[in-house]
């Protein structure tokens, strides 16, 4: 079935807990609901997604990318339409457009040029 994905969300560290976040996503949800997407699924911090009435996609019987049933507790779900998921399980694919560096590195490498070069940082909580 077609769901819908999105992100990231980002909020620049000056502005961080001030509702704008929330606001951003409530408000891009009702866009996706407006598109007449049914369910949105993402990879994210339950603690602020949850907030927006997200919950851990296991419990509606939704696996990401073929993580074994327990494996990614960050795999989140919200239906946009309540009920949408009754009776449905499987496994979430993310969009080919999200493979496109690997698939045509070389490409890709010619698209970052147009760029100015930027440092790889490591910060507090970062995951990758
Ligand atoms: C995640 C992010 C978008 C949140 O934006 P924000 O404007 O700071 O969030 P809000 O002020 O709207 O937060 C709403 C609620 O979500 C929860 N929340 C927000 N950030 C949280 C965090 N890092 N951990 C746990 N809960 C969080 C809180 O309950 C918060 O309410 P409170 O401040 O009254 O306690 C922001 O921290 C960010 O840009 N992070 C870096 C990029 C990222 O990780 N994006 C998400 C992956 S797509």
């Amino acid at each position: 079935i077609t769901v819908m994905t999105f992100g990231p969300i980002s909020i620049h560290p000056d502005f961080k807990r001030k509702g704008f976040g929330k606001i951003l996503l409530d408000c891009s949800m009702e866009k996706a609901r407006n598109l007449g997407g049914k369910c949105l699924l993402i990879c994210g911090n339950i603690g602020f997604y949850g907030k927006s009435g997200f919950a851990p996609a296991a419990e509606f019987g939704i696996r990401y990318a073929d993580a074994p049933e327990s494996g990614a507790p960050y795999f989140l779900c919200k239906e946009l339409e309540k009920g949408f998921l009754n009776g449905i399980t499987g496994s979430y694919k993310d969009p080919e457009g999200y493979f496109a560096a690997q698939k045509n590195p070389d490409a890709f490498e010619e698209y970052e040029k147009q760029f100015p070069q930027k440092e790889k940082l490591r910060l507090p909580g970062q995951i990758f």
